[in-house]
């Protein structure tokens, strides 16, 4: 034996104590801790399972202990120019800064998830298929800010339209093999449409019928299984059908999700399958389903074809959003103490929504403001309505038009009658400020009167449900920014105009000051 392999036998033989240990510590006590997060990772835990990674994507982490190469790749609209997003170091956290300091005073999207499982399994801009034409778009690098272990990241925000696979693959399994995933997804973003997933689908990007797919499914969808509750349910997309359960239809045992950020859970073999799920940030995973396949034709056996999705159905069915932070597959069929202990890691990586401004209220910069009121509004805007001169929120994504976008963004000015607060001019109404006239907001020219001043600056402050911040009016203290029925006014927290109603008060007058979409 050679030195080098003697030194190999030894550091695998470190790592192989370290891992039963941590599978110990992770599956009886729950108490993995964050340098445990830092020096070992999901995958690595799957390996010593047996159930090896053969596919890792995250836009947020490094997923096994040891990897120090590119998470993701992002490409910025004013040049083209691309660049790769890897860790600040082996085994740790997204190098968010570098994304930050390179798409600086532009957009960007997110071009691929590179899979650090050394098999190439990356994911990219999915083709057309089947159910609707492409290319689908690319998400917005920014869209998605997240903290995770205090350090800065972003998710991949999939919006109706944005898809991502991998056709050609490599250990992925096919036909009735076995085999686990999990993935991390933002538990407020989600809709009915088909089919927000991730993991194993066809090669052909059609639907090619019972079977042919098992993957993570996220989103409250009822068109073909569903659980208690008003959803969204984790199921499986098996193909032709989201499964909550044994069969289509209703299965209590599916309960509707409401943590911030789920882990959901799924493993399929030859007439076995599981779905597994719990919260990413606290507690052990729950097991929703443990049985045999569906007994309608064409699930057992399995048909896999082994290609990899992200955001969208097997046949690129592309009406679904969601958020992915991050996700695995494996080789082989883990154990529940193998992702017992794989959820142990997870709730110890420290997924927050914490601070998750990405703008700066520096005077002269641009910024965005998100509404953070879950789930309604979580993906809309303050903007300006062009069909008047009335503020309202609403949907805006990578895929707005460019008015759309522009409507959306703000000038961020000294305070136009307190230079410690700010104002907010319009990007394509120069001139014309964010103020409220009889409690309501518009976007008006400003006439140089006190008074308009007055009712154009607010005081930024920590954001009154505890995220974000809140923006308080200087002349009206007790009224901060606030939507009410997608209309923007100052509002009260309890007051005679309907718009003061103290239901979701706090979430409503929090806002995320986020990258400018113009
Ligand atoms: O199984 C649900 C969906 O049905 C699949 O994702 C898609 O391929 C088909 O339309």
């Amino acid at each position: 034996m050679t030195y080098r392999q003697l030194i190999r036998r030894a550091r695998k033989a470190v790592l192989g104590a370290a891992l039963t240990a941590a599978l110990t510590a992770g599956v009886l006590t729950g108490t993995a801790t964050t340098s445990q997060a830092a020096t070992q990772g999901p995958c690595d835990i799957y390996a010593a399972g047996n159930t090896p990674c053969v596919a890792a994507h995250s836009s947020t982490r490094a997923l096994y202990g040891s990897y120090g190469g590119a998470l993701y790749q992002v490409r910025r609209s004013t040049d083209g120019a691309t660049r790769d997003i890897g860790v600040l170091s082996a085994g740790g956290y997204a190098d968010a800064a570098a994304q930050d300091s390179f798409c600086a005073g532009t957009s960007c999207v997110i071009t691929v998830i590179y899979d650090q499982s050394g098999k190439g399994n990356h994911l990219s801009q999915a083709p057309g298929g089947g159910a609707a034409g492409g290319p689908d778009n690319l998400a917005n690098a920014f869209e998605a800010p997240v903290t995770v272990g205090g350090h800065k990241a972003y998710g991949v925000y999939v919006a109706p339209g944005t898809g991502y696979r991998n056709n050609n693959t490599h250990g992925i399994a096919t036909g009735d093999q076995p085999e686990g995933m999990y993935a991390i997804f933002d538990g407020t973003h989600f809709n009915s449409g088909c089919c927000f997933d991730y993991g194993n689908a066809e090669t052909s990007n059609n639907d090619d019928g019972n079977g042919t797919m098992e993957a993570l499914y996220f989103g409250n969808s009822k068109a073909w299984g569903w659980g208690s509750g008003n959803g969204p349910w984790v199921m499986a997309d098996l193909e032709n059908g989201l499964f909550s359960g044994v069969n289509r239809g209703f299965n209590a045992n599916d309960p509707s999700v409401s943590n911030r950020f789920p882990t959901a859970m799924l493993k399929g073999g030859p007439n076995q399958w599981a779905l597994r799920g719990g919260d990413a940030q606290s507690g052990s995973l729950s097991t929703f389903y443990n049985g045999v396949r569906p007994n309608a034709p064409g699930y057992n056996p399995m048909k896999k074809q082994g290609a990899i999705i992200l955001g969208i159905g097997g046949d690129n069915s592309k009406w679904a959003q969601g958020t992915f932070y991050e996700g695995v597959m494996t080789s082989g069929y883990p154990s529940d103490a193998t992702e017992n202990a794989v959820q142990a890691n997870i709730t110890a990586a420290g997924y927050t929504s914490g601070s998750t401004s990405t703008g700066t209220l520096t005077p002269g910069s641009r910024v965005s403001l998100q509404a953070t009121t879950a789930p309604c509004c979580t993906s809309q805007y303050l903007r300006h309505d062009d069909a008047d001169t009335k503020v309202v929120i609403s949907n805006t994504n990578s895929a707005s038009s460019a008015t759309d976008k522009a409507d959306a963004t703000w000038i961020v000015r000294a305070g136009l009658a307190n230079s410690s607060c700010v104002s907010f001019e319009s990007t394509n109404n120069p001139g014309q400020f964010l103020r409220h006239f009889d409690y309501q907001l518009y976007v008006n020219t400003d006439n140089g009167a006190g008074s308009f001043a007055q009712d154009a600056t607010f005081c930024p402050t920590k954001g009154n449900s505890g995220t974000g911040t809140s923006f308080q009016s200087v002349n009206f203290p007790t009224k901060y920014l606030r939507h009410y029925n997608y209309t923007a006014y100052i509002a009260g927290n309890g007051g005679s105009n309907s718009w003061d109603s103290t239901t979701s008060w706090a979430a409503d007058t929090s806002w995320t000051v986020a990258q400018p979409w113009s």
